[in-house]
């Protein structure tokens, strides 16, 4: 799984790989780089070895190091993250029409390279991929949050809050699913390392990588709540496996709406703490 294969024509036995081993499994002999005795174990498989080595000599996991994108690449600036970041808005006026296969297909490989809690790169990506069936999903929520309604049962206070979107479902309006085209669940095993936090980076990245491919995106807690509250059997449904944990959902799709100017945000939140030396 782990195999390590240095070209030694190329390894200049300068120890980067070692040095930068999550789990200093790496060590060199002669110059050359090795892992130790049960050190495949322990391989965090990050590929830093990999990364970091300066003549692309060293390969793990079959990989092959000119296979990936060379550094420094053409990366945003400073300020032209400052201001991705400053731009960032939720969408909630798409055009009714699915987004192109191709691009979709470029975004989800991206999201690929979100970070994961002990690398464990266990997110699901579960996408509702055309619209007909989004609008099915819009459809049974609603008619599960009425039938919930006409059964006269007692609700909880969540369920009071979601409640309260059904008459602008029967006005005409979409309140919980904002009347995207599409919508992307997130989830990772129960249990294991971090499920909620790799699914919400993973999406947080989608959010950021969205605009630059003409997207707009809308985290919705409000279908994560409905759906949980209402009709928990609609996980199952789309396929979501029954071990997983849902990190959190996200509406896109292309976006009817253009935004001229950033909103203006204070940054009075920060805390420098300093501790009493013991
Ligand atoms: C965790 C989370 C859940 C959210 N859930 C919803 C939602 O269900 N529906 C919605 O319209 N917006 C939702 N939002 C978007 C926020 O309401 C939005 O960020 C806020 O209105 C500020 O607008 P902006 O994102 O354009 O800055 C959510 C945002 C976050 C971070």
């Amino acid at each position: 799984m782990v195999q390590l294969k240095i070209n030694e024509e190329l390894c200049i036995g300068c120890g980067d790989c070692a040095a930068d081993c999550v789990h200093k499994i790496i060590e060199l002999s002669d110059g050359i780089p090795f892992i130790i005795s049960g050190g495949e174990n322990n391989c965090l498989q990050c590929q830093h070895c990999l990364a970091v080595c300066p003549t692309g000599a060293l390969s793990i996991m079959g990989l092959d190091p000119q296979d990936s994108l060379q550094l420094p690449a053409d990366v945003p600036s400073s300020i032209q993250m400052e201001n991705l970041i400053k731009s960032r808005r939720s969408t909630r006026q798409y055009r009714q029409g699915n987004v192109d296969g191709e691009t979709l297909d470029k975004l989800l490989k991206i999201l690929a390279y979100a970070p994961t809690g002990m690398n464990r790169q266990k997110v699901s990506l579960t996408v509702v991929n055309d619209i007909e069936t989004m609008n099915t999903l819009r459809q049974r929520t609603y008619s599960a949050i009425q039938a919930k309604i006409d059964s006269n049962e007692p609700v909880s206070e969540t369920q009071k809050w979601i409640i309260g979107y059904i008459k602008g479902w029967q006005d005409g309006a979409d309140y919980i699913y904002r009347t995207a085209p599409h919508m992307i669940i997130a989830s990772a095993p129960r249990g294991i390392g971090t499920p909620v936090a790799d699914c919400v980076i993973a999406l947080s990245y989608l959010e950021l990588q969205a605009p630059s491919m003409g997207l707009g995106t809308t985290w919705c807690g409000l279908a994560k709540t409905a759906i949980n509250e209402f009709a928990p059997e609609l996980i199952t449904e789309l396929g979501i496996p029954d071990d997983h944990e849902v990190g959190y959902m996200m509406l896109f799709g292309e976006p009817t709406v253009t935004y001229h100017r950033t909103v203006q945000i204070t940054s009075d939140r920060v805390n420098f703490p300093k501790l009493k030396k013991q």
